[in-house]
């Protein structure tokens, strides 16, 4: 199977390479905005007509969550525009698509995890946009799979992760904040999912629309530094385990507003493409010791 992926060299991409390569069923068409420029509506009409790949991932977005709030049109145009393109492509080419969004279009006014059907309502520029891509993909091609992710760490570019167990070295106390809650997800769990995904449409299963997936158990972003530097300490990357003390949002203000609560229920994923919820705890030890 012939994968164009997009944004290859993010957290995602990156990892849904070293899956791929293992693996003699896919041959991945790894494109980042140098190769593709996903913004470029020409330049991805004409992609895709070369090298008549079976499948598209797109993996590619603006993440800046902050510098959101004031690049407006940089984030359209990747995260609404990008897709919208892509999928056109795929429409014309006549085949599936899997893009890639987030919990941020959700408010985190929530008291239960949220399903694919709840109701959008994003709080910044980033979600917003991203909303704005999933429903480009929706209207334009029918046979489609959003995957709507959360917290994402891995072994590649910067995340959460690298930043604390930078800080837990160079501090010896920490102020984080303790009152929203997620779901972390490992780009690799989340790439393997989405492989799988690819090798059951090669086989000729089909159930598309708009999923779930994330992180097994919920944590603050305090609860998940707490693991991050205990993981550190315990692989004697930490000299010790620096003082965590929780905030409040109120207490670090950001430029862009974040849901409370953005956990997410994966079981229509389960239960669609036998993807459920990864276990992000043994994720960190990996991604720990990859740092
Ligand atoms: N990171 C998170 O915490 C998080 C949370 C929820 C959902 N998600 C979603 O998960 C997906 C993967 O995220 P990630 O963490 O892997 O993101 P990432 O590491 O920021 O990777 C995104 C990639 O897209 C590339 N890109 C940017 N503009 C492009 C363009 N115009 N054309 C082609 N490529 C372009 C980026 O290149 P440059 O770096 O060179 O700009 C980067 O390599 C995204 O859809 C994201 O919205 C992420």
């Amino acid at each position: 199977m012939k994968i164009l992926l997009t944004g290859a060299n993010g957290q995602l991409g990156s990892c849904l390479q070293d899956l791929a390569i293992k693996s003699d069923l896919f041959e991945v068409l790894a494109t980042d905005y140098k190769d593709l420029d996903i913004t470029n509506e020409v330049a991805v009409k004409a992609y895709v007509e070369v090298h008549q790949p079976d499948i598209i991932v797109n993996a590619a977005a603006h993440t800046a969550v902050d510098k959101a709030q004031s690049e407006v049109e940089l984030a359209t145009a990747i995260n609404a525009k990008g897709p919208e393109y892509l999928a056109k492509s795929a429409q014309n080419a006549g085949i599936p698509m899997i893009h890639v969004s987030t919990d941020y279009v959700f408010d985190g006014t929530a008291t239960v995890p949220y399903k694919p059907s709840h109701l959008a309502k994003p709080l910044g520029v980033y979600g917003e946009t991203k909303w704005l891509g999933e429903e480009a993909v929706r209207n334009t091609l029918a046979e489609h799979i959003i995957i709507r992710t959360a917290w994402v760490f891995s072994e590649y570019g910067n995340n959460f992760v690298k930043t604390m167990l930078r800080l837990g070295e160079e501090r010896e106390e920490l102020g984080v904040i303790a009152d929203q809650y997620g779901c972390p997800t490992y780009a690799g769990d989340l790439a393997a999912s989405i492989l799988k995904c690819c090798e059951k449409i090669m086989l000729g299963h089909r159930a598309w629309g708009s999923f779930h997936h994330c992180g097994d158990l919920p944590t603050s972003w305090h609860g998940f530094t707490r693991a991050i530097l205990a993981e550190g300490l315990a692989q004697g990357k930490l000299p010790n385990m620096a003082k965590l003390n929780a905030i409040k949002t109120d207490d670090y203000p950001l430029p862009a507003p974040r849901p409370a609560y953005s956990v997410m229920d994966c079981s229509s994923m389960k239960q669609a493409w036998g993807a459920g919820a990864s276990d992000w705890r043994a994720a960190l030890t990996k991604v720990v010791n990859l740092i």
